[in-house]
């Protein structure tokens, strides 16, 4: 798969009027996160990360909760369509790939959230990418991974490709320790599950 025409293509292609009309877009928060901020103080002069932006709605939760918020997406047009939803908003959403992150941006991040863009994306590269997120998050900083999940057993094909509880595991190989998980059964064609994990470095 080709990962930027593909997701390009289909935000480019969105009907503006129906954006829900895109496979994973709720056009709200993350319902996990929405429950994580919910439950915490609001922060000032933090910096949160969102990768995979996609429509902007998990970066304007964050900034509404005191962050200071960078939100990347490979999709140019996704990030068109967020600032086009969040005109007010001081989000800095911009097109940036999660393989090749700026210098700049190792430990930098109070907070970060992923939801459905690893599973996105080739499961050879889970253990890459899972060392790249790890690395942007500041020492005793928090990150919040959500995706759906599969059985050992289990071989869902992709794409989204459900991570295995092996690949969750990843996080902590790499030095985070896990905090708190939620798991749901969705039972849907693409994934027996749901999972949210939050991690702490
Ligand atoms: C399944 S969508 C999820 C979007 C959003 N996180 C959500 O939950 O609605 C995956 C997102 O990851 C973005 N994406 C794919 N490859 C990426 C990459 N290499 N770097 C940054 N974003 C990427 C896609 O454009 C898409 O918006």
């Amino acid at each position: 798969m080709e990962k930027k025409n593909f997701f390009e293509s289909i935000y480019e292609n969105a009907d503006h009027e129906d954006l829900a009309a895109i496979p994973w877009a709720t056009l709200a928060p993350n319902v996990y996160l929405e429950k994580h901020l919910s439950q915490h103080d609001v922060v000032s002069g933090k910096k949160a990360l969102v990768i995979g932006c996609g429509l902007g709605d998990d970066a304007l939760i964050l900034e509404k909760h005191g962050y200071e918020v960078d939100a990347i997406d490979i999709s140019p047009s996704a990030i068109a369509l967020a600032k086009k939803r969040h005109p007010e908003s001081k989000v800095d959403f911009h097109v940036g790939d999660i393989y090749d992150m700026p210098e700049s941006s190792i430990g930098k991040y109070d907070f970060v959230y992923e939801g459905l863009t690893i599973q996105s994306l080739p499961p050879k590269d889970r253990k890459t990418l899972v060392s790249i997120i790890v690395s942007l998050v500041i020492e005793g900083g928090e990150l919040l991974v959500y995706a759906n999940t599969q059985n050992d057993e289990d071989s869902y094909g992709g794409p989204p490709w459900p991570l295995y509880d092996d690949e969750f595991k990843l996080f902590e190989n790499e030095g985070l320790e896990k905090v708190h998980e939620e798991k749901e059964d969705i039972n849907k064609p693409i994934a027996p599950y749901h999972c949210c994990v939050l991690y702490r470095k």
